[in-house]
């Protein structure tokens, strides 16, 4: 059997909690054959370099597999200071993360949001899926800051919009196959306002017809918001541009994790016809930074693992590493492990409270009882 070339990463652990769950990943990836190697990116490569980017760091993510993201933030003192002293012209952490979606050209942003342990109140399962554009609207970063005025530029164009609601038909219409129940897209805009929006709703509606087994709906903003803090369950698939779909990804994990610590997402780049990613696709879990538990073993992992989960599915078609991955966490979560953020107050006796390596330790451990239970099989192949 040819050996395949193991896949190589990139991390870009960032700045507060970014260094703990990745640092908590790299057993995991040693156990998946997976090569990496960390670089600065952010608030400490602004320090050092005086860019949240450099042109080495975004040449090492393009010459690897894929990137995986820790965090992105700017320690508070720093924001506090810049707000009274600042022209609003410095460089940013956010602006590293902008610039590397934009490089690789990773347009599309997948945010799955489904249980992954049993709710604590009685209510309908949820497994939703946010589809975001990530690279235009008011992310475009066209705009100035003044004294005496500051303006942002949201802007699409058609084959921006184009790509991203076929990205939305596509995954609605693989999820409904693939669990068996009809195919739902909600499109997110505010077409009543935006002509962003009017232009959006129009070319969705026209996608939407090279889809017809695919029930496509459109939902205002404020509706959309409204409708998933009180019922999440009922969406199947979200299909949103990129302030509209941050905004409502840290809604929908909230409402349904209760944190952001079971977040995760993929930021995938453009597909050649067989499917195979044209470059590196990214995945970052949906939390920021977590300044205040940094440092402390608090941080959760897990939405960094269902992120590798992620690119082992979508990036590196590896979907048995990936099922065995979900498996373990699985594993963890059935043995009543869990990290603070994921404990209502009060309940903390029905858990097995562990840190952020404490998470990791036990997700290897299982993936690695699993891996050997598959070796025998594997080798009478
Ligand atoms: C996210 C984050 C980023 C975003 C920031 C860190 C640039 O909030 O991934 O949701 O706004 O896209
Ligand atoms: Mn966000």
């Amino acid at each position: 059997m040819a050996e395949r070339t193991p896949d190589r990463i990139a991390v870009l652990p960032g700045i507060g909690i970014g260094l703990e769950v990745t640092g908590a990943m790299k057993r995991l990836l040693r156990q998946l054959d997976i090569e990496s190697e960390d670089y600065p990116f952010g608030y400490d490569s602004i320090v050092e370099y005086g860019e949240p980017l450099t042109d080495e760091v975004l040449a090492a993510c393009e010459a690897s597999d894929a990137v995986l993201l820790g965090a992105v933030g700017t320690p508070p003192e720093e924001v506090e200071r810049l707000s009274r002293e600042g022209s609003g012209n410095e460089p940013t952490a956010e602006q590293g993360l902008l610039r590397l979606r934009r490089e690789l050209d990773c347009f599309a942003n997948l945010r799955p949001m489904e249980d992954y342990v049993p709710p604590s109140e009685d209510r309908p399962a949820v497994d939703l899926m946010l589809v975001r554009e990530l690279l235009g609207g008011v992310y475009r970063g066209e705009g100035h800051i003044t004294e005496d005025e500051a303006v942002d530029i949201v802007r699409y164009e058609r084959h921006e919009v184009e790509r991203i609601a076929t990205i939305g038909f596509e995954v609605a219409r693989t999820r409904a196959q693939e669990k068996g129940r009809p195919a739902r897209l909600v499109s997110v805009d505010k077409a009543n306002i935006e002509y962003i929006s009017k232009f959006w709703r129009t070319i969705v509606t026209r996608i939407a017809e090279q889809y017809p087994d695919v029930e496509c709906t459109h939902m205002f903003v404020d509706n959309a918001a409204m409708q998933i803090a009180a019922r999440p369950w009922e969406f199947d698939v979200i299909l949103t541009e990129n302030a509209k779909g941050d905004i409502l990804s840290d809604e929908s994990a909230g409402r349904v994790h209760g944190s952001l610590g079971l977040a995760p997402s993929i930021s995938l780049t453009a597909r050649d016809a067989e499917g195979v990613p044209t470059g590196p696709d990214i995945a970052e879990s949906v939390h920021g930074a977590g300044f205040d538990i940094a440092g402390e073993g608090k941080a959760n992992p897990l939405a960094t693992y269902y992120s590798v989960e992620l690119m082992l599915r979508y990036t590196l078609k590896r979907p048995d590493d990936a099922d065995n991955l979900r498996a373990a966490i699985d594993d963890v979560l059935h043995a009543q492990y869990r990290t603070p953020d994921m404990v209502t107050m009060g309940r903390e006796g029905a858990f097995r409270i562990v840190s952020t390596n404490g998470m990791a330790d036990l997700v290897s451990d299982r993936f690695a009882d699993r891996l050997a239970a598959r070796r025998p099989a594997t080798s009478a192949d």
